[in-house]
């Protein structure tokens, strides 16, 4: 093993203990607390939509920082986790009848991802797809001046993506977490402002 995939897989490694030792039901949770951390739209929000929420990580991470949080969650798989302020939809976000929800979400979260084929470019245009459906469903759930993150996976659509949110967003702003591993190419997209 190179000394590089060495140290990436230690770094994995140790989220996923962290991960355990707090009780929480995915490594991907520490990837929400430093996205708070610098952008902090968390705590301040009342209401959050999450898009692919399972098995629950982020949804735990949410109730944690605001107590108070209101969450509808929507995945194809079960969430591993129930809370009273938790409404979650077992569905294809592609197939969600949108008016069972309603329209004044102040922060609305990608995490959803497609099964991976290994195929790079293939795995970047269908996440891509996925979250060009999800920003045409911004204006039905999401209020002025709300916020949105999603997850990517880099590659060619990229820059029409940007340039997508830059005419809905006031500012749009790439990050990638410490938690995130260096050689994924996952990275996460901040857009602040909505501009409905
Ligand atoms: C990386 S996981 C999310 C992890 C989650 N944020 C957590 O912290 O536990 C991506 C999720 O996207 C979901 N997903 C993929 N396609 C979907 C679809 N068409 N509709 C809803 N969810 C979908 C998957 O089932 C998977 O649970």
């Amino acid at each position: 093993m190179k000394s590089k995939d060495w140290l990436n897989r230690q770094k994995r490694d140790f989220f996923v203990k962290k991960a355990k030792q707090k009780g929480y039901l995915s490594r991907a949770a520490f990837k929400l607390i430093e996205i708070e951390n610098k952008f902090k739209i968390i705590k301040k929000s009342k209401k959050v939509f999450e898009f692919g929420a399972a098995p629950g990580g982020w949804t735990q991470v949410l109730f944690d920082l605001n107590p108070n949080i209101q969450i509808t969650a929507l995945d194809i798989l079960d969430l591993k986790f129930t809370h009273p302020n938790l409404k979650y939809f077992k569905e294809d976000f592609l197939k969600f009848n949108y008016k069972k929800i309603e329209n004044d979400y102040d922060l609305i979260l990608s995490d959803i991802a497609p099964n991976t084929t290994g195929h790079q470019s293939t795995d970047h245009l269908r996440i891509s797809n996925m979250i060009f459906e999800i920003i045409n469903l911004l204006d039905k759930i999401l209020k002025k001046d709300g916020n949105f993150v999603i997850k990517i996976w880099k590659g060619s659509e990229e820059k029409s993506l940007l340039i997508k949110l830059n005419t809905k967003f006031k500012k749009v702003s790439y990050f990638k977490p410490k938690s995130s591993r260096k050689d994924s190419s996952e990275i996460f997209i901040v857009a602040t402002n909505f501009l409905n």
